[in-house]
């Protein structure tokens, strides 16, 4: 296994210098993402994929009276991602919890906001992942999805090469599924080579 399937699946040593390194490498396209994201001081936030748990962090700065969640598949990610943001979950303001998006194991219609950083490249069946999405959801809450790599370019190749079962999607195959999962006004924003959408449920 390369060292890089660790960003698919955080596992062992490897994956635990790359959850590190996904929290600060991925910090400009999280950023930017972020400024598309409006969310009320109480919201309550899902964020998938979570790996190391930086986003956690920014998302319960960004709504400093609310509740974060985060849940990831890989024991490595979870452990980072509540190491990261421990403080807040002693407050009982955050929660991370292992487990694969396909199949939450959260109620329905409960959360105002959820999103997904550099992570639906991995999900292995996406509609049924942007269902489940769409189902924690309340109605009127917002999907927030950031990719560095927006599928348009010949350099997303190279990561599909060596990244077993990673896809990189273009915005319209996004919106498409999107739009199949029950989602409207779905939103496109890119910047260089990055990718962000927003949708409504
Ligand atoms: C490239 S990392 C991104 C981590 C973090 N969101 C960031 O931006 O730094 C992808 C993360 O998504 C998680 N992941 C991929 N597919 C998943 C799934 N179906 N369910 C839950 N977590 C998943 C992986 O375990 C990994 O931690």
């Amino acid at each position: 296994m390369s060292f890089f399937e660790n960003t698919r699946k955080p596992i062992g040593l490897g994956g635990k210098i790359m959850v590190a390194m996904m929290n600060l490498g991925h910090s400009p396209v999280a950023r930017w993402g972020l400024y598309f994201l409006e969310l009320a001081p109480d919201a309550k936030v899902l964020d998938c994929g979570c790996g190391g748990g930086a986003n956690i962090k920014r998302l319960l700065k960004k709504c400093p009276e609310g509740i974060v969640k985060g849940i990831d598949y890989s024991p490595v990610s979870v452990e980072k991602s509540k190491k990261v943001n421990e403080t807040a979950i002693v407050e009982g303001r955050c929660a991370v919890l292992q487990g694969s998006v396909a199949d939450m194991m959260f109620v329905d219609n409960w959360f105002d906001a959820v999103t997904a950083f550099e992570t639906v490249y991995f999900w292995p069946d996406l509609p049924q992942c942007f269902r489940e999405v769409y189902r924690v959801l309340k109605p009127g809450g917002t999907l927030l999805i950031c990719n560095e790599s927006n599928g348009d370019t010949d350099k997303d190749e190279k990561w599909t090469e060596i990244i077993g079962g990673m896809t990189i999607y273009k915005d319209a195959e996004l919106k498409t599924y999107l739009e199949q999962a029950g989602f409207h006004d779905v939103q496109i924003h890119k910047k260089k080579s990055w990718l962000c959408i927003t949708a409504w449920k």
